[in-house]
């Protein structure tokens, strides 16, 4: 009776077998602004489909949020030709990206595909978008410093390998230049550079001025300028970390370099508005803050033994407002921050860092007692210069009145041409560390306040450039 059955049962499921799945498709209901509505097909949120359009080609779009039986989906490319009724059919692949040795000196875009016109990107191989997540007790700790190149940072805000540092500074201050020389001359093996929400014409210049052959011979660019859709924006900062995550499981000591992470927060806030999140700080609805540290919390150090995620995260702080809540947030989750100055850029001094505002907290962990003395030396001295400049510029200054200041004005000059770098000057973190502890003596002693003028000029790696 039961094999009869079994028997039975087998010829329905040979039957069952041959037929073709039911393709199951949903319709577009309502399109307003960036934001598309789909009924009569229920998917899950991040899901990716396609919509028919206008003649035979499609509009790939992902799944962003629903309502009762309503899925909004949100586009990845262009949105022409889109009528009411159009069909949209779920994609069951997951979105796989390119990754592997073959992207050195590629650029790409937020899906991994080439934009540089060098032919098809051969990848090793394809990876989910996002990547798994390493417990935290599983990292090893920040310990080793990482050499980026810059003579300011090397010395005294020295970074530690797996350290995530926010780059605060309003337009046109110099970051993107900080950006490329750090590409230039860092020691890290491999540096992956995002480039995300910036104008179209900046990318070109970025990679074919700032990196130049040479930056861009040691890295991998993703790049999604400012008119890509938002989704495809947040899709590039990710594929940047997948990248770099990539590079770090092999062992090697990745420098990741993101401008801007406040690009990034306002295409989650364009996709959080869309499909009706109520804003909150300044525009800025609370998914947003969500979003930060999970792409943030990605980077740094892999397992011991293994390879790290040193990056620096551009934060832009408009007009000069140190107080918006995106770089509020960033400076919550990142382990430091280099300020970039504004004043410094308007009176030519390159790059514009601002070391009393600049902070690296793992600093002390990633440096020699004498050297991590010696910066703090620097720091308190360009400090009391800078409590006195008003009084020195306007002459009400009498030199005698305080021994320290007196110092700080004896070596002022020297430490400003310290923190200066030529675009195509390199500083080697050695190089950078024994001119600092030439530029600033130990401690206060009338002689060296005297020859200070012609001991510290902070030679060794060569002209300024
Ligand atoms: N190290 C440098 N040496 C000389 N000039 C520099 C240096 N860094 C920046 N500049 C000057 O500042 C200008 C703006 O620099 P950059 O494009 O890097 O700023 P940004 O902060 O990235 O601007 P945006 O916010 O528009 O992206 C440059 O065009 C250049 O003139
Ligand atoms: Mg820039």
């Amino acid at each position: 009776m039961t094999s009869r059955l079994a028997d039975r049962l087998n010829k329905f499921q040979d039957f069952l077998g041959n037929e073709p799945t039911p393709e199951l498709s949903g319709r577009l209901t309502r399109m307003v602004g960036l934001t598309l509505e789909c009924v009569g097909c229920p998917m899950v949120v991040g899901d990716r489909c396609v919509i028919e359009s206008q003649g035979a080609s499609t509009i790939e779009a992902e799944v962003v949020g629903f309502e009762d039986d309503r899925v909004y989906l949100m586009p990845l490319t262009a949105i022409d030709g889109l009528k009411p009724g159009a069909r949209v059919v779920p994609v069951s692949a997951a979105s796989r990206v390119p990754v592997g040795p073959q992207m050195l000196g590629r650029v790409v875009d937020g899906s991994g595909e080439p934009l540089d016109g060098k032919g098809p990107l051969q990848a090793e191989a394809r990876v989910a978008l996002t990547g798994d997540i390493i417990n935290p007790l599983n990292r090893a700790p920040v310990r080793q410093s990482m050499d980026v190149g810059i003579r300011a940072i090397n010395s005294l805000l020295t970074v530690g390998q797996g350290q995530r540092l926010g780059l605060f500074a309003g337009s046109g201050v110099g970051k993107s230049m900080l950006l490329g020389m750090m590409t230039r001359f860092t020691d890290a093996d491999i540096t992956v550079v995002g480039l995300i929400g910036e104008r179209g014409r900046e990318v070109k210049e970025f990679i074919e001025d700032i990196l130049g052959d040479e930056g861009l011979s040691r890295s991998v660019v993703v790049a999604s300028p400012a008119d890509d859709s938002p989704l495809m924006r947040l899709r590039a900062a990710m594929l940047t970390t997948r990248i770099a995550e990539y590079y770090r499981d092999q062992g090697k000591r990745v420098l990741l370099l993101m401008d801007s992470l406040t690009r990034y927060a306002q295409a989650q806030r364009e996709i959080a508005l869309a499909v009706g999140e109520p804003p909150a700080t300044k525009g800025y609805p609370p998914s947003v803050f969500a979003k930060l540290p999970q792409l943030v919390e990605r980077t740094g150090n892999g397992r011991p033994g293994g390879g790290s995620i040193t990056a620096f995260y551009t934060v832009l702080t408009e007009g000069d407002d140190q107080q918006d809540p995106i770089a509020d947030a960033a400076r919550a989750i990142l382990d430091g921050h280099i300020v970039l100055s504004r004043r410094l850029a308007e009176e030519g001094h390159y790059p514009a860092i601002d070391v009393e505002a600049s902070i690296s907290r793992v600093m002390p962990q990633v440096t020699e007692t004498e050297h991590f003395a010696r910066a703090q030396r620097f720091k308190q001295v360009y400090s009391r210069y800078q409590q006195a400049r008003d009084l020195i510029s306007v002459g009400a200054y009498v030199k005698g009145s305080d021994p320290e200041t007196d110092f700080a004005i004896a070596h002022i000059a020297n430490m400003r041409q310290f923190l200066q770098q030529g675009l195509n000057e390199s500083a080697p973190l050695k190089d950078s560390i024994e001119q600092l502890l030439a530029v600033v003596p130990e401690r206060r002693s009338p002689d060296r306040i005297k020859s200070a003028a012609v001991n510290t000029q902070p030679g060794g790696s060569g002209a300024r450039g």
